[in-house]
């Protein structure tokens, strides 16, 4: 049976939950291979100047229910230094071979602690390094500075290294703990706009809207969501 998520339209009546829409082309990107990060996504933060910056990072979990998606970052990093003066943010997928784009406008919050230390520990040990090893988004001097970095963080974690002046991790090396600057942020959804490309620029766009209404700690309850179509 034809995935009807990968129609060249979006049904004439709309459908109602646009998050498992997105999730289904995700999921499609990531079976096909369609690029080599499929989960990639630009992230758009703003600053307390107004001013926009834009980065790529990847969509580690899209939870279409109750509607948010996950990414890891350091938590002292540039963009998280603007989502917490302004959680407002968008995020924007692009499968070019598919001719699809996805738009999610959304408030940004740590995830919780415990969902943190899950991923750090399923991560590989050079991955669980680099996030001791560099203050992400502050200058050094030079690549070398970096590395004597690394490695000097590695040793102050008692963590073996597999070289004499790498930085890989020792297969036998102990396990390493999640830096407390470093975790998750969930991006709740408040606007989704799906775009599928279209024969001579016809192309097929709505966008739904819905209300997040913060209850607890780093929580949201939400209202349906209300889909319009747009012209291209
Ligand atoms: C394909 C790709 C995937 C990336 N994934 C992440 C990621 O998941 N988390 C992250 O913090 N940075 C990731 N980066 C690096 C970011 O683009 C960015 O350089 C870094 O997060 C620092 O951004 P900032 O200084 O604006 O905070 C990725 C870069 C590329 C090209």
């Amino acid at each position: 049976m034809a995935n009807k998520y990968l129609a060249d339209h979006l049904p004439e009546t709309l459908p109602s939950e646009p998050m498992h829409w997105a999730a289904a082309w995700l999921a499609a990107a990531t079976s096909d291979k369609v690029q080599r990060n499929p989960n990639s996504m630009s992230l758009v933060t703003v600053g307390s100047d107004g001013k926009p910056s834009a980065r790529i990072v990847l969509c580690k979990s899209f939870e279409a229910d109750p509607g948010y998606l996950v990414m890891y970052t350091n938590y002292q990093s540039h963009k998280c230094r603007e989502m917490e003066q302004n959680p407002n943010v968008c995020v924007l997928f692009h499968w070019d071979s598919m001719g699809r784009q996805i738009r999610i406008d959304g408030t940004a919050v740590q995830s919780p602690a415990a969902e943190s230390d899950a991923y750090f520990a399923s991560r590989d040990g050079g991955s669980q390094l680099g996030a001791w090893g560099s203050d992400q988004s502050r200058p050094i001097e030079s690549h070398e500075a970096l590395i004597r970095q690394i490695r000097g963080r590695a040793a102050e974690q008692g963590v073996s290294l597999a070289e004499d002046h790498g930085t890989r991790v020792a297969e036998d090396s102990a396990a390493i703990a999640r830096p407390p600057h470093w975790g998750g942020m969930r991006i709740w959804a408040s606007s989704i706009e799906l775009w599928i490309e279209g024969t001579d620029r016809i192309h097929d766009r709505a966008l739904w809207t819905r209300k997040l209404t913060r209850k607890a700690e780093g929580e949201f309850s939400v209202t349906a969501w209300t889909g319009t179509r747009l012209q291209p």
